[in-house]
């Protein structure tokens, strides 16, 4: 359960283990899930087999989600059937996304699940927890048929409010801001599984980062499904958007880096553009999916923008903050993609700088409107536009890699590194940076000469103590 690293301790030392998929607020929300927990004894343990509670944290956005939760059901099924024989107790959730959408189907096809729960819906697992213990009492006594215990409504009182004070350790963590989406985009579930869009008040968000950095974060990411489509209000009843939430994050003793995640292209505010201008914690980098290259496709995608609004929130990125470099993400072969939409998206790869970027084949997600259109692209083609559009975007990353080559670079050692006597760390645009370096080092943001650059990561030298990096300097 890597996903989540929270040391959690309990008084009664009863172990939970959570498997989670997908996104960063899905690992968010597991380190959540933890901590409201917590104050019922649930310690966070890497073993399935000595676990008291199991959760799945399922992401649905893309195909085979269900295939996956049941194939983890089933060696979950075992734990707990061993576990029973031995005179011990598991209870075992499905939380997510594929919870939200699949609901009561996962109670039928699954009936040893205890707990059905949805993204919106988990500051209540200690009440089910308790129901699905009683539940499971009932159907001893022959009271009633099965014993899972469902939670996806959406609840009038947001789940932010009900959480219990965030316990986090480490040098970077993320920090949700933002969730759900009204922009309905044709391909994706996320409006149906995370529902309407939410911002939380810009004071506890500050509040949540004084904490965080109380407990040794230097770096916070600001998750969102739409995050840059922020819009809180202060205690003063202010209207606050991402930009001056930055601003005020910025201020916060301790914290040196922000990032945030997921933007979209309609949401790069001038204001937010002007903190990236403005505020040197702001890392030079952001994430900005584009989808398609190819006007047809984006309007079909009902991205609500064209390929010029994207190209020009990119110039005005560069143009605040010169050295902003951009990731993205793709899909290839959505329903009625010609070879010149696709030859649009592979121009618009060659031509901008993605120095990182995910793509992927569409797949058709039920109840969205992309599943009905006609003109559904064949798999073998989506196969081959995918392996040439990924030629093209690992090649873009690998040779921003070797640029870096010679540079010197400021990295957040958060990490323990492959070898023994190796750190590793993130450079500001979230490259992962290897370096012999002490322990003593951890958590600190060291100027690195890079001296290797990878596909995916780059090799780092300490500089001989003392001296100041003689080489150019990446990111101030
Ligand atoms: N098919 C393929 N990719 C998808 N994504 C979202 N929904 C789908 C889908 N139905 C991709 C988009 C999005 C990322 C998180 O996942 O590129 O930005
Ligand atoms: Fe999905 Fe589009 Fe909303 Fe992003 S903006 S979460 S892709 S509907």
């Amino acid at each position: 359960m890597a996903a989540v690293r929270n040391g959690v301790q309990g008084r009664l030392a009863k172990k939970l283990h959570i498997k989670t998929f997908g996104c960063q607020m899905n690992v968010y929300d597991s380190s959540r899930m933890a901590d409201v927990l917590a104050p019922l004894g649930y310690e966070l343990s890497d073993h399935v087999e000595e676990a008291d509670m199991v959760i799945v944290n399922t992401c649905h956005i893309r195909e085979k989600a269900a295939e996956k939760l049941y194939s983890e059901l089933g060696r979950y099924r075992q734990v707990k059937e061993a576990r029973t024989g031995g005179g011990e107790a598991t209870v075992i959730a499905v939380a997510g996304c594929v919870a939200q959408a699949e609901g009561a189907e996962i109670m039928n096809r699954a009936p040893f699940v205890d707990i059905v729960v949805g993204p919106q819906a988990y500051h209540q697992l200690p009440e089910l927890v308790a129901r699905a213990a009683r539940a499971k009492d009932e159907k001893k006594g022959g009271k009633r048929k099965g014993s899972g215990v469902l939670a996806i409504d959406f609840p009038a009182e947001s789940k932010f409010d009900q959480l219990p004070p965030v316990r986090h350790q480490g040098p970077t963590a993320f920090l949700s801001v933002q969730e759900g989406c009204d922009k309905f985009c044709t391909f994706c579930v996320v409006p149906y599984t995370r529902g309407a869009e939410y911002s939380r008040p810009a004071d506890e968000v500050v509040a949540e980062a004084r904490e965080l950095a109380a407990a040794g974060a230097r770096e916070i990411t600001l998750l969102g499904q739409n995050v840059n489509a922020y819009h809180g209000v202060d205690a003063g009843g202010k209207a606050v958007g991402l930009g001056e939430l930055i601003r005020r994050l910025a201020d916060v003793d301790g914290i040196s880096r922000i990032r945030y995640t997921t933007s979209h292209p309609i949401d790069m505010s001038d204001e937010l553009i002007a903190a990236h201008r403005d505020v040197d914690a702001l890392m030079p980098f952001l994430h900005l999916p584009v989808q398609s290259g190819s006007d047809r496709i984006l309007a079909r995608m009902n991205r609500h923008h064209d390929m010029s609004l994207y190209c020009r929130v990119v110039e005005k990125l560069m143009t605040a903050r010169p050295d902003m470099k951009l990731s993205s993400d793709f899909i290839v072969g959505f329903p009625g993609e010609t070879d010149a939409d696709f030859q649009a998206t592979l121009e618009l790869a060659r031509e901008v700088e993605f120095i990182q970027a995910f793509s992927f084949k569409y797949s058709a997600r039920l109840g969205t409107p992309g599943a009905l259109m006609d003109n559904q692209v064949p798999e073998d083609v989506k196969s081959e536009r995918l392996a040439v559009l990924q030629d093209v975007l690992t090649g873009n990353q690998a040779a921003f890699n070797r640029s870096c080559v010679d540079r010197v670079m400021p990295v957040l050692l958060d990490r323990k590194g492959r070898k023994q006597g190796q750190l590793a760390g993130r450079s500001p645009y979230l490259q992962p940076v290897h370096v012999d370096a002490p322990d003593s080092r951890f958590g600190q943001i060291v100027d690195l000469r890079i001296v290797a650059g990878h596909e995916n990561s780059l090799a780092g030298e300490l500089p001989a103590d003392g001296t100041a990096p003689s080489l150019e300097r990446v990111v101030a």
